[in-house]
């Protein structure tokens, strides 16, 4: 492109590649390796599930839809957050679906934000945070957390960096990288700096079903929130969906209308077969969900175990299916760490600074893989961290 000047955006140059891709680039070539790497589950989605959208396309439904989604779903999506968490939500103008919830985080921030405008965000986070947010031309500010409050955000911490330009915060919990889920009194104290520096919330809650021994507390429902706060949810994690591409939104008609305006000229729709699996997840799928959370939780507790039994201390995560030990002291950074792991013992994990610059000095391990994978692993990993 010789002679285009400035081809690229500077939105865009200023976004690096995802720090995962050059490690899944290392191990495609290899064989034998055991993965701890990819943040999705390894069940396939239940077969009920799977029908629903096949008979979807027999049916004939392979046409576009409403911009909102379907109705039913919207409807479905209605019920069970007024059941879950006691919220009450009009399907016809506070819910949308999405194609995923990576969509839905997409229109929140560009729905709210202009160029200048700072979001608050506890690190480490999900990767697409970030660059969503400067993709938007708003500034994105690092919140970071500590092992020591086992990486709940702090308050006092997202109070300290609130400024006259900032916007929002973007809040990931239960979390990836960490696992860690804020507790109802952490998050009322949000809700509170929320109100005082009118600030919108938009709440990341995609693995709200995959919590251990702790209740999860939508941020929606806490009181006076949900008219400040935007709600994503979505199928790909509780029901093992992720190739199906739908998620949602919840949230005050004026934001959701905001949002829609995107949503009709970039997607127009997410896939409606995928929106008829969907509604009988919601239906039918209660009995998959505790049946996979029971099996992660398993693999959770045996994962923690055996990392802290090989000297990668890890506090216990509570949500999602991340494990994140620290490799602090045998004085590699994460990316040495992973790279030496993946080519010495053929186990990929993910590098902590991948997921923000306080994620440095830890691993994401995610534990959605076998049983006997898991051991192996920690086996392969006990005899890299003793050659150390
Ligand atoms: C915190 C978080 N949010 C959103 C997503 C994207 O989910 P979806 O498949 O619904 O787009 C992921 C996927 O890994 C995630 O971990």
């Amino acid at each position: 492109m010789q002679n285009i000047r400035s081809p690229i955006s500077q939105r865009v140059m200023k976004i690096s590649p995802s720090g995962i891709r050059r490690f899944f680039d290392l191990v495609s070539s290899m064989e034998d390796v055991v993965s701890l790497g990819v943040g999705e589950p390894d069940f396939v989605t239940p077969w009920h599930i799977s029908e629903a959208g096949i008979y979807a396309i027999e049916k004939g439904y392979t046409a576009y839809i409403s911009n909102y989604g379907l109705l039913e779903l919207r409807q479905e999506l209605s019920r069970h957050l007024k059941s879950r968490y006691s919220l009450d939500y009009d399907p016809n103008s506070e819910l949308m679906i999405t194609v995923g919830v990576s969509e839905a985080l997409d229109l929140a921030l560009r729905a709210i934000l202009d160029p200048g405008d700072e979001v608050l965000a506890p690190e480490p986070s999900y990767v697409s945070y970030m660059p969503c947010t400067i993709l938007t031309g708003a500034n994105f500010i690092p919140v970071p957390t500590t092992v020591e409050n086992e990486f709940k955000v702090q308050a006092a911490e997202i109070e300290k960096r609130v400024s006259g330009r900032t916007k929002a915060i973007l809040l990931g919990y239960p979390n990836n990288p960490t696992g860690a889920v804020m507790d109802r009194a952490g998050l009322e104290q949000i809700a509170e700096l929320a109100r005082r520096h009118d600030l919108i919330v938009i709440s990341d809650e995609i693995y709200d079903r995959l919590v251990y021994g702790v209740e999860h507390t939508c941020f929606a429902s806490l009181p006076g929130m949900k008219e400040r706060t935007i709600y994503l949810g979505g199928f790909s994690k509780a029901y093992a969906m992720t190739g199906w591409r739908v998620g949602y939104a919840a949230a005050p008609a004026e934001f959701i209308e905001a949002m829609l305006k995107i949503h009709q000229y970039t997607m127009l729709c997410a896939p409606v077969m995928g929106q008829m699996a969907a509604l009988e997840a919601l239906r039918e799928g209660e009995d998959a969900v505790k049946e996979m959370v029971m099996e992660y939780d398993r693999r959770r507790r045996a994962i923690v175990k055996g990392l802290n039994e090989i000297g990668l201390p890890c506090f216990e995560p509570k949500g999602a299916f991340y494990t994140f030990p620290s490799i602090e002291s045998y004085g590699l950074s994460s990316d040495e760490f992973v790279e030496r792991l993946i080519v010495e013992q053929r186990v990929l994990a993910v590098p902590g600074s991948t997921f923000g610059e306080c994620g440095e000095g830890y691993l994401r391990c995610c534990y959605a893989t076998s049983l006997s994978d898991i051991e192996e692993a920690l086996e392969r990993m006990r005899r890299f961290v003793s050659s150390l």
